[in-house]
């Protein structure tokens, strides 16, 4: 027995990994591309124990999946692998409308493949969990109820548009091919291992270098926050107990408008890791040019994971910041890898150009 996980090299693909193994003895497949996004160092810090193997390929490659399929012979497999950072997905969108959508289909058609060689049992217990966002419902008004699984698909971005396109896709092949799928749509999630681009390590990876923290528009858009090891459990849930075709809403009742976050960082980092000036971090704040087609707001309803499956965020917001600024100063050289692009030595050294 094992599980496939595509994306397991990105911030939530490997605290996955990580937790798998917390978890678990069954061995773990990662497939991953190592995009920019992907870090090889994600993996140095998994036990010794841990049964898991790293393959280096795209999603979008039928014969290599095909091949990693017959070997590896999952019960499961957990698709995180996608381009995924909105800001890229406006200055050019060629790269997700490739990975996520085409390269979802793609994955689907080996996969659906490789089921149908299965026995009927080992048919019937398998698995394909689609990770996706909330963002492929779009943006709340203020007065409006949290999304929830029945919300209408309203994306905005072109990198929510290409998941809404990538949850039709893996729908389709459930409701005309018949295979087990299970879907999620998670809130903004925050933690180690995350790539210093999104809002929350660009802040501390800023603030602690001293530069400026960019906060675009007025900073009153507002995000619902869950820590990606609260993430990971519902993952985990959803995957052995979810029920087939049906789709969960995962978030973490962490609503804050962005500037109000981001000045929660600035005092902790006061207190963790205080400006030699004595000044606090927050003088780093500047109001910049907001996002086009920014969400306004983005907040869950999860009722049904929570009664359905039992689920519930262990982390209160603060008390998560705290761990994941902790993690980002205790790990520094993880920070200054990807700072500097060094991280992706890994791929040239092992690879080749
Ligand atoms: P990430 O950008 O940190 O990681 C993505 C990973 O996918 C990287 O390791 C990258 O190398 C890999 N990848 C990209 N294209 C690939 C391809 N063609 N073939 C194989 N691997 C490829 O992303 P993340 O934040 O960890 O998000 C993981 C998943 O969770 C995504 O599907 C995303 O839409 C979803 N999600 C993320 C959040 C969030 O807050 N980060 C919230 C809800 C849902
Ligand atoms: P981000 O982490 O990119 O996640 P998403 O766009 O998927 O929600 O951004 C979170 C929020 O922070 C979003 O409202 C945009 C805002 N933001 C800034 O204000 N400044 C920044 O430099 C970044 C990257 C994001």
């Amino acid at each position: 027995m094992a599980i496939l996980i595509t994306g397991g090299a990105g911030f939530i693909g490997s605290a996955f990994v990580h937790s798998w193994f917390m978890h678990s003895d069954e061995p773990a497949v990662t497939l991953d591309l190592l995009t920019y996004a992907g870090n090889a160092d994600n993996f140095t810090d998994l036990p010794a124990s841990a049964a898991h193997t790293f393959v280096h390929g795209d999603i979008g490659d039928h014969a290599l999946v095909s091949r990693v399929l017959a070997e590896y012979q999952p019960r499961a497999i957990v698709h995180l692998a996608a381009e995924t950072h909105v800001d890229r997905s406006i200055k050019d969108a060629e790269a997700f409308l490739q990975t996520n959508v085409v390269g979802t289909g793609r994955l689907l058609a080996a996969v659906t493949t490789y089921w149908r060689t299965l026995s009927a049992e080992r048919q019937q217990r398998f698995r394909f969990l689609h990770v996706s966002t909330d963002e492929v419902f779009g943006s709340l008004a203020a007065e409006e109820l949290p999304f929830s699984e029945s919300s209408p698909y309203r994306p905005s971005s072109p990198y929510a548009a290409s998941k809404a396109g990538s949850d039709h896709v893996v729908s389709a092949w459930h409701v005309t091919h018949g295979l087990p799928v299970l879907t999620t749509h998670c809130s903004n999630n925050y933690g180690p291992r995350q790539f210093p681009e999104k809002l929350i390590p660009l802040c501390i990876a800023r603030a602690t270098a001293n530069e400026s923290i960019p906060v675009y528009g007025s900073g009153m858009q507002i995000r619902d926050w869950l820590h990606v090891y609260d993430h990971c459990a519902a993952l985990r849930l959803v995957l052995e107990r979810g029920a087939v075709g049906r789709s969960y809403a995962i978030g973490g009742s962490g609503e804050r408008t962005n500037i109000e976050l981001v000045r929660t960082l600035c005092n902790i980092l006061d207190h963790e890791r205080p400006r030699s000036s004595g000044t606090s971090h927050q003088e780093l704040i500047n109001f910049v040019a907001d996002r086009p087609g920014h969400d306004a707001r983005y907040a869950i309803d999860s009722s049904r994971i929570r009664h359905e499956l039992g689920w519930a965020p262990t982390f209160e917001l603060v008390d998560g910041l705290k761990d994941a600024v902790r993690w980002y100063l205790n790990n520094g050289p993880w920070l200054e890898r990807v700072r500097s692009g060094e991280y992706r030595t890994w791929v040239r050294s092992h690879y080749g150009q």
